[in-house]
């Protein structure tokens, strides 16, 4: 049995999800990861070793640390997952990390879209991976589909209800009629909503993640001045009801286009949708993202855009991809894995 440590920069909202999923589900994802390798968090990385968490009894004190260069350093740890957020100590400690050859898991879209073209050219260089489906759309696999099934299709668009924060917001000022900071505060209280709240509301975390969606499909990288960002807060319960009463919703939309001669278009904005139109189902904290490709044709993939639980599972899906690169155990989607015989129930007359 083949033990691969993890290093876990950052203990908030996602990094205790992603102890609380490999403290609750480890057997399970050891066994899919193969040849019974196992995950474990073997140091984590806060800004605060006095506070209070809800995991404090479950973390043995020793693994907590506030100087990343641990992290990174630390022989015991083989993949480095950077959960902290910003730009700029995260970039620090991914670049480190590659530089040190540690695959790297980050849900950090602010960070990929403002300074990926210099992380995946250490990337490149020093060929080891940086996995980020966490960084769109929190628990839709969204990244892998692109990625992946639709590797042979030429992507015409994506549109995409990408933040979940402002969703909510929306959602609660439209059926509850509750103003804005009130909004805002519950999404903040929920997990939701960025430590900067500000790139929610303001349109730029949706734009950050539609850069990522464009570069994906696209290959280039987008600078993110010529791009047209707009959110929510200007948005007023009286647009609310003028939208409702001529039969629309209002929805934060990211939008990438392919347009005539291989450009580009992005835009982030609120938009009216007609109230029958299936994104305007979409509420709460729950992200959709309608993707037109050439072969495959419509697709919508939809699920919860934020908050502990979903965005974890998306971390954890990352680190098993990265473990299973670094044990060589990649196999699995050839192979149905049966193994012994299970209960049916039996169908009921
Ligand atoms: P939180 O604010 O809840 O947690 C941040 C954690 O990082 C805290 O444990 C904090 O330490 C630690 N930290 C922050 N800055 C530093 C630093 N400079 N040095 C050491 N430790 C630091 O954030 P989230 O968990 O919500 O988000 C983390 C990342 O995941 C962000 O990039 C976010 O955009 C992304 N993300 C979040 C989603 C969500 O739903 N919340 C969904 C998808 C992506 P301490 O605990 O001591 O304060
Ligand atoms: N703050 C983000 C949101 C988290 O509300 O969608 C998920 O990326």
């Amino acid at each position: 049995c083949k033990k691969l440590g993890i290093g876990l920069a950052g203990f908030g909202t996602v990094g205790s999800g992603v102890w609380n999923t490999l403290e609750k589900n480890g057997d399970l994802i050891s066994d899919r990861t193969g040849k019974g390798v196992s995950l474990q968090i073997s140091k984590i990385l806060v800004r605060d070793l006095a506070k209070t968490r809800a995991t404090t009894s479950t973390v043995p004190r020793e693994i907590l640390t506030t100087d990343w260069h641990e992290l990174v350093q630390d022989p015991a740890v083989d993949i480095v997952v950077e959960l902290i957020g910003g730009t700029s100590d995260a970039f620090e400690i991914v670049a480190a990390a590659l530089l040190a050859k540690k695959p790297v898991v980050t849900g950090n879209k602010a960070l990929l879209a403002e300074r990926g073209v210099e992380l995946f050219a250490i990337s490149r260089k020093m060929e080891t991976p940086i996995f980020f489906e966490a960084a769109i759309a929190g628990g839709i696999p969204i990244v892998k589909t692109v990625q992946d099934s639709f590797v042979g299709n030429q992507i015409h668009s994506f549109t995409g209800i990408i933040n979940g924060t402002s969703n909510y917001i929306l959602e609660q000022m439209t059926l509850r009629g509750i103003d804005y900071p009130e909004a805002l505060q519950e999404a903040q209280d929920l997990g939701y909503a960025e430590a900067d709240p500000a790139l929610d509301v303001n349109g730029w975390d949706a734009a950050h993640k539609a850069i990522l969606l464009a570069t994906l499909a696209y290959g280039f990288p987008i600078d993110p001045e010529q791009i047209y960002v707009t959110g929510i807060e200007q948005v007023r319960p009286t647009d609310i009801s003028f939208a409702k009463s001529l039969g629309y919703v209002i929805k934060l939309l990211a939008i990438v286009r392919e347009r005539d001669c291989g450009a580009v278009e992005l835009r982030v904005q609120p938009s009216f949708i007609a109230k029958n139109h299936i994104l305007a189902a979409v509420n709460g904290v729950f992200n959709a993202v309608a993707v037109n490709a050439d072969a495959a044709g419509e697709s919508l993939f939809y699920g919860r855009g934020a908050g502990q639980g979903p965005t974890a599972s998306s971390v954890v899906a990352d680190l098993v991809e990265a473990a299973r690169d670094l044990a060589h155990t990649s196999r699995h989607r050839g192979f149905l894995p049966y193994r012994e015989a299970g209960t049916l129930v039996p169908i009921e007359e």
